[in-house]
């Protein structure tokens, strides 16, 4: 998938949140490796990483990190219930989102990635951010297509910044409604920037529970679906 250049993206944020957001969030994702002690800026084109795979090729997207402001909105909006398991991060490239995951109390976090060289140095921030928070954290790192990969049960909170096109994200989310179906549980799926929201839209195993807007255009940030087990369970929205 071909991607806008930063300048453009600066713009697009300008017109979409106005000058103070905009200024703000450029700033947070300049200090943001300094900040929390991990490396997980720029931007990496993946098909130099990653010769080909079958499944996902070419319905990949670039390595960028997931902003910062948008990770904990969309977070904040996740119903308690699903915040109790592991978090997965599909795509995680250089883990700035498990990172974030683990500030944010998750102790089960894993990442799935294709690039064996990003995964490397999420492993790193991981081990970073273990040391520097000082608490027992369950990582995993798997290189591999998400398409393929299993759920386990234990895993609650799905995190997908516009990882892959829709050929892979119906692939995924077949799985994770199976995954529901042997082991119904209070799930979140978070998606950022959700190019495909149709796809999940579609799915029987989830519904809608929050989206986020921009504050003007009102075009879409993120979006959180709820297996909906977890609105039949009385959770609904925090
Ligand atoms: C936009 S980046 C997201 C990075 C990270 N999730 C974050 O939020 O900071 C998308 C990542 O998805 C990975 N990716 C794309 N298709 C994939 C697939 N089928 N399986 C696993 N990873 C994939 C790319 O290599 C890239 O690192």
């Amino acid at each position: 998938m071909s991607s806008p250049s930063a300048l453009s993206l600066v713009i697009e944020s300008w017109l979409r949140r106005g000058v103070v957001d905009t200024v703000r969030h450029l700033a947070e994702e300049q200090s943001f490796d300094r900040v929390h002690g991990v490396r997980t800026t720029g931007r990496v084109p993946v098909e130099r990483l990653v010769k080909r795979v079958e499944s996902a090729w070419p319905d990949t997207s670039e390595y960028q990190p997931v902003p910062a402001a948008l990770f904990r909105a969309a977070l904040a909006a996740v119903p308690a219930a699903a915040r109790a398991g592991a978090f997965v991060d599909l795509g995680c490239g250089k883990g700035r989102a498990l990172v974030m995951a683990a500030e944010a109390g998750f102790r089960h976090v894993r990442g799935v990635e294709l690039a064996r060289p990003l995964a490397c140095q999420a492993e790193l921030n991981a081990e970073a951010v273990a040391s520097r928070l000082g608490v027992t954290l369950e990582w995993r790192l798997e290189v591999a297509d998400a398409a393929e990969r299993a759920f386990d049960p234990d895993e609650t909170c799905v995190f997908l910044f516009n990882p892959f096109g829709r050929l892979v994200l119906r692939r995924v989310l077949d799985r994770l409604s199976r995954s529901l179906a042997a082991h119904p549980r209070a799930a979140a799926v978070i998606y950022v920037n959700p190019q495909h929201l149709e796809v999940l839209a579609e799915s029987r195993a989830l519904t809608e529970h929050s989206l986020g807007k921009t504050r003007i255009g009102g075009v879409l940030d993120w979006a959180v679906y709820v297996s909906r087990c977890t609105g039949e369970m009385g959770l609904g929205r925090r």
